[in-house]
């Protein structure tokens, strides 16, 4: 049985101000649900982690970066790195589409990441998911494959239990065109949990939760939670709005 886990990425998104408020507009409503068995991270950007970390103390909700660098500290101008984040994060997410296009991110600076997470005790919510051209061309089994094998690259059994997985298809992010449930459930079943058994067998693959991402709203959450492969679900726009976040958290419920 596999904890459903629920996160919101507020990408670039809310002053420090405005995430005071946001969090406390849904902060007990989402503690009530995680007391139910549904994991809730919250993704604010960095400026507003600490701010975030101390409001939710005390609560069962997490907390979560967008991003680190590998090396621990020295001349990277603009980088934040794991013992930075160390004591203010559960979770960071890593490797997200828009780090890759936007960002230069590669196959091997994603692994080189989610290493430095776990050597900070932060969990990985490790981002693959295809192009809409590699949609179209077939192309999806075998390049989401290939980014949860280099993702994975050297990671012992019980740091990959420990990682979560957000499949993310390029073209379901903030287009308002979300991936079907089944069709989802089939990637991630294939090409992720498939991959994963692969490479650690059937047990360790079937403990990683995975999350599906891309225009996640109220409306068509159900959907994917319903499916067997899907653990939960990687937020984006929808984390920002507080009757949002916490309809999607509410739906979680049912996979406890
Ligand atoms: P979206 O973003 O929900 O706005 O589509 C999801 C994500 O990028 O994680």
């Amino acid at each position: 049985m596999r904890t459903p886990i629920i996160a919101g990425n507020w990408k670039m998104n809310k002053t420090i101000a405005e995430a005071h408020e946001l969090v406390t507009a849904m902060q007990n409503d989402l503690a009530q649900i995680a007391n139910r068995g549904v994991e809730i991270v919250l993704c604010p950007p960095f400026v507003s982690i600490p701010e975030v970390f101390s409001l939710l103390k005390g609560t069962p909700i997490r907390t979560g970066a967008q991003n680190l660098f590998w090396e621990p500290k020295g001349a990277f101008t603009g980088e934040v790195s794991g013992p930075m984040l160390h004591g203010l994060c559960d979770y960071v997410i890593v490797g997200h589409s828009e780090r890759r296009q936007y960002f230069g991110e590669t196959d091997e600076g994603v692994n080189r990441k989610i290493k430095a997470a776990f050597s900070q005790e932060l969990f990985p919510i490790v981002c693959v998911g295809e192009s809409l051209a590699q949609y179209e061309a077939g192309q999806t089994a075998s390049f989401v494959g290939g980014q949860v094998r280099a993702a994975f690259q050297g990671l012992s059994d019980a740091d990959a239990r420990r990682t979560v997985v957000a499949y993310e298809p390029i073209w379901a992010i903030g287009t308002g065109r979300a991936s079907s449930g089944p069709e989802a459930n089939a990637v991630i079943g294939e090409s992720i949990r498939g991959v994963l058994a692969g490479l650690y067998g059937k047990e360790t693959a079937d403990a990683i939760r995975v999350q599906y991402g891309g225009s996640v709203n109220p409306k068509n959450i159900a959907e994917f939670l319903e499916q067997p492969e899907i653990d939960g679900a990687l937020v984006g726009g929808a984390s920002l709005v507080a009757s949002d976040f916490i309809a999607i958290c509410r739906a979680a419920a049912i996979k406890t």
